[in-house]
C-alpha cells in the first residue's frame, strides 16, 4: 500500500497547496490511500463540513482533527455524518464523532485511521496510551485492518515517541502533528512502524505556525490583547510522509519526508517515480 500522510493544514493557502498538488501526486505516485490532518483549515481554526468535502474531493480517503476540532461549532453536528472525519480518541466520553474510522481503498484495502491526541503541555484528555490500545484491540493489524495510520496530535517530542514505541509493529505509521514544524527523525522503528515526530503544516511558512507574523510577535513583545490571528496569505508548503507499506505483514517498508512549494526547502520520495 502506497500511502500519504499531509499535515495540519492551514487556512486558505494551505488549502490552495493541497487543492493543487495532491490530486497531481495522487496519480502520479498511484497513491492507495491519503490521510490528511486538517484542524486549522477553516481560517486556521477548526474545518468546516464544505471545506472537509473539499479536501475528500482533492485526494484524501480521511481527515483528522486536533485541538481545534470543535472550534468551528458546526463540526459538532457534522462531525456525526462525516465517517471519514475523525477527532482524537481520548475526549471525555459522549463528545460528538469518532476516533478512528475503518476506511476501503481503491484495492479493497482496509485503513483504520486513528488520533489521540496528547496530555503533555496540552488540554487535560483521556489517557491516549490507553485510547490507542482500545482502538488497536477493537480493530488489530492483519486481523481487521491491513493497514493502520496513527496521527498523534501533541506537542511535546517525548510523548509522541513513547507513543511510537507503544505502538511499534501493531501499527503500519505513527505521526505526529499539531507542532506546524517538519521533524527529520523520519524512520522505521525495529517492529516495522513508520514513524515521525511531526508531518508539519500545509501552510505558508514565512509565518508563525502559519499565522500571519505580525499578531505573534506582538503578543511576545506586548503582554497586551490585540487583533485576532490570521493565517498568512503567501504561498504554502505541502508537508507530510510517504510511507509504503507490505501488503502482506501490514508493516512499513519505505518512509521518506514530502516538502513541496513554498519557502521551505523541496523533498519528495525517491522510491515510486
Ligand atoms: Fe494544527
Ligand atoms: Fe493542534
Amino acid at each position: 500500500m502506497r500511502l500519504l500522510f499531509l499535515g495540519d493544514v492551514v487556512g486558505r493557502s494551505g488549502r490552495t497547496v493541497v487543492a493543487e498538488q495532491l490530486p497531481g501526486l495522487r496519480q502520479a505516485w498511484r497513491l492507495d490511500a491519503v490521510v490528511t490532518n486538517a484542524e486549522n483549515a477553516a481560517g486556521g481554526f477548526g474545518l468546516t463540513e464544505a471545506i472537509y468535502e473539499e479536501i475528500l474531493a482533492a485526494g484524501s480517503d480521511a481527515v483528522t482533527l486536533g485541538n481545534h476540532a470543535f472550534d468551528q461549532r458546526d463540526a459538532l453536528v457534522f462531525i456525526e455524518r462525516a465517517p471519514r472525519l475523525v477527532r482524537p480518541a481520548n475526549y471525555p466520553a459522549g463528545t460528538p464523532g469518532r476516533g478512528a474510522a475503518l476506511v476501503e481503498t481503491a484495492k479493497g484495502q482496509r485503513l483504520l485511521v486513528v488520533q489521540v491526541m496528547g496530555r503533555v503541555f496540552m488540554d487535560a484528555m483521556d489517557d491516549p496510551f490507553a485510547a490507542l490500545d482500545r482502538e488497536l484491540a477493537a480493530c488489530p493489524l492483519g486481523r481487521s485492518a491491513d493497514a493502520i495510520l496513527v496521527d498523534v496530535h501533541a506537542e511535546a517530542t517525548s510523548e509522541k515517541q513513547a507513543l511510537g514505541h507503544f505502538a511499534d509493529g501493531r501499527v503500519s505509521l505513527l505521526v505526529g502533528t499539531h507542532t506546524h514544524v517538519p521533524t527529520s527523525d523520519f524512520r522505521i522503528l525495529p517492529g516495522g512502524t513508520a514513524f515521525q515526530s511531526d508531518a508539519g503544516m500545509c501552510g505558508d511558512y514565512d509565518s508563525v505556525l502559519g499565522m500571519d507574523k505580525e499578531e505573534p510577535l506582538r503578543r511576545f513583545l506586548r503582554k497586551t490583547p490585540g487583533v485576532r490571528f490570521e493565517p498568512a496569505a503567501g504561498e504554502a508548503t505541502l508537508c507530510g510522509l510517504a510511507v509504503e507499506i507490505d501488503d502482506a505483514t501490514g508493516l512499513a517498508v519505505r518512509i521518506a519526508p514530502v516538502r513541496l512549494g513554498g519557502c521551505l526547502s523541496r523533498t519528495l520520495p525517491d522510491f515510486w517515480t
